[in-house]
């Protein structure tokens, strides 16, 4: 098929190579021209495991266009993944001001414009298009602002030929190829008024790529599920966290026992994915999708906004561990290691590793930063300093830690830090009690721990 991909940054490129993979011609277009001379001379930006080699095995099924009317015009299927940001102080790097915001949907609007009208232009050729997109946007802003524009830029209506799915992707940063080839679903939010053309065509497009469950549904729906299926990822994120603070406040309680316990319900308690307990929630997505699911909770006036708890639950867990980290300072400076948002990524986009050092700031101590993605060469402290592990990255599990030195570990992953070096586990169980009193549940804070003879 001849697919145009309209939006190659960190979504769009990697689907455009795995559509040509599959041996479709694509016809790619984005306004940033550096990007597109990069990949035109085979540089590969976003930072996807095995992309460059993906891309060098069919680059000659991607021809990049000068406009997005050349990229519509050669195609039939036009798949749409421009941003929809939130400013950065709502993206998930900072701390919830409590008032949650929509998306920036100028990008998408202007972009699916030029589509209508391109869509326009072309209309004489007898090609009936197919205009997927794929960009995360609210509840609602396909049918009250999206549709509306295309349709007047296209000077016709859907349904006369052409059409517009809203085809939403659920996929994670560093492994987009195979979560777009082998998704858990595909949703199909299609318009009332098309004949059923877009399901149909929409249809045919994936049957090439793969034989995964289609989900046809309206626009509405399908905004709701992508929303609510990252909301929801938060939410179990966010209760693995609090089962791993309870733990290690607790003293006797390991969180991987009791997280590693409920994984096993797969019954009543869906899947072991996102309950291990660590940092919060974060990335490009997650953060912003429950921050955009707050905003239509309180738009419509519900009464109680579990998104926007989820949005405090993530701040407050993070600010905790920095109170953790800084219980343990005594003077010392401290070092983040990680600012990606999950190991195997560059990104640091809503990246609960820089809400953690933007608490820090908050509360005046300025953090060095380590990454091996991001910041390989920073500068670590020559004194003992206190080091908090802030992303999963394999490459910590061997850091050169050296006496005089403190570790916490979210994660439990750090076995082993040498001679004179004191590692804090959270949420492991330390072999002690803490005695809950009537005093400490008023206060909201447990007395001192008791050590326990024996791990119970
Ligand atoms: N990254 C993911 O894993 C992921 C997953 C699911 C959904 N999404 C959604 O997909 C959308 C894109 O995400 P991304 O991470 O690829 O963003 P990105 O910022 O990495 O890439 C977007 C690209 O669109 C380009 N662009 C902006 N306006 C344009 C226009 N008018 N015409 C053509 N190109 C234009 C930008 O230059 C940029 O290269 C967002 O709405 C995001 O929420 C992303």
């Amino acid at each position: 098929m001849r697919i145009a991909f309209i939006g190659m940054g960190k979504l769009g490129f990697p689907c455009a190579v795995a559509l040509a993979m599959k041996g479709h011609q694509v016809f790619g277009y984005d306004t940033n021209s550096t990007l597109i001379e990069g990949y035109t001379r085979g540089e590969v930006t976003p930072f996807e495991p095995g992309l460059d080699q993906q891309y060098a095995s069919c680059r000659d099924n991607i021809k990049f266009c000068a406009s997005i009317d050349e990229a519509v015009g050669a195609s039939e299927a036009i798949f749409v993944a421009t941003p929809t940001p939130h400013a950065p102080s709502h993206d998930g790097s900072f701390p919830y001001d409590g008032v949650p915001r929509d998306f920036d949907n100028s990008f998408i609007e202007t972009c699916l414009v030029d589509i209508g009208r391109a869509i326009r232009t072309h209309a004489r050729d007898g090609v009936f298009r197919n205009v997927l997109v794929i960009s995360t946007v609210t509840p609602g802003t396909m049918v009250n602002q999206l549709g509306p524009a295309t349709e007047k830029a296209a000077g016709r209506a859907i349904g006369d030929g052409w059409t517009m799915v809203y085809n939403p992707f659920f996929i994670g940063q560093s492994t987009v190829v195979k979560d777009f080839l082998q998704p858990e679903f595909v949703l199909l939010g299609c318009p009332v008024n098309d004949g059923g053309a877009g399901e149909r065509l929409s249809r045919a497009l994936y049957s090439t790529l793969h034989d995964r469950p289609i989900c046809p549904m309206n626009w509405t729906e399908a905004e709701c599920v992508k929303l609510c299926y990252n909301t929801y990822l938060g939410l179990k994120v966010l209760f693995a966290n609090t089962v791993m603070e309870l733990a290690h406040r607790m003293g006797h309680v390991n969180c991987d026992v009791v997280n590693g316990t409920l994984k096993l319900a797969r019954d009543r308690l869906v899947s072991p994915k996102y309950m291990d307990g660590g940092m919060a929630d974060g990335g490009p997505c997650h953060g912003r999708d429950q921050m955009a699911m707050s905003f239509t909770a309180r738009s419509l006036g519900l009464r109680y906004n579990i998104f926007d708890a989820i949005n405090h639950g993530r701040d407050e867990q993070t600010s905790w561990l920095a109170d953790v980290i800084l219980e343990e300072r005594a003077g010392r400076p401290v070092v983040l290691l990680g600012m990606a948002f999950k190991e195997n990524t560059n990104q640091t986009q809503g990246s609960p590793a820089l809400l953690l050092a933007n608490i820090l700031r908050q509360k005046g101590v300025f953090p060095v930063m380590h990454d091996p993605a991001i910041r390989p060469d920073a500068e670590l402290p020559t004194k003992p300093a206190v080091y908090f592990i802030a992303t999963r990255w394999s490459e910590y599990r061997n850091f050169a830690f050296r006496p005089g030195d403190t570790v916490i570990d979210p994660w439990r992953m750090i076995k082993d830090v040498g001679p004179g070096v004191k590692l804090i586990s959270l949420g492991a169980g330390r072999n002690e009690a803490v005695t809950i009193t009537t005093e400490s549940f008023r206060n909201g804070a447990t007395k001192a721990a008791t050590p326990l003879a024996k791990a119970v």
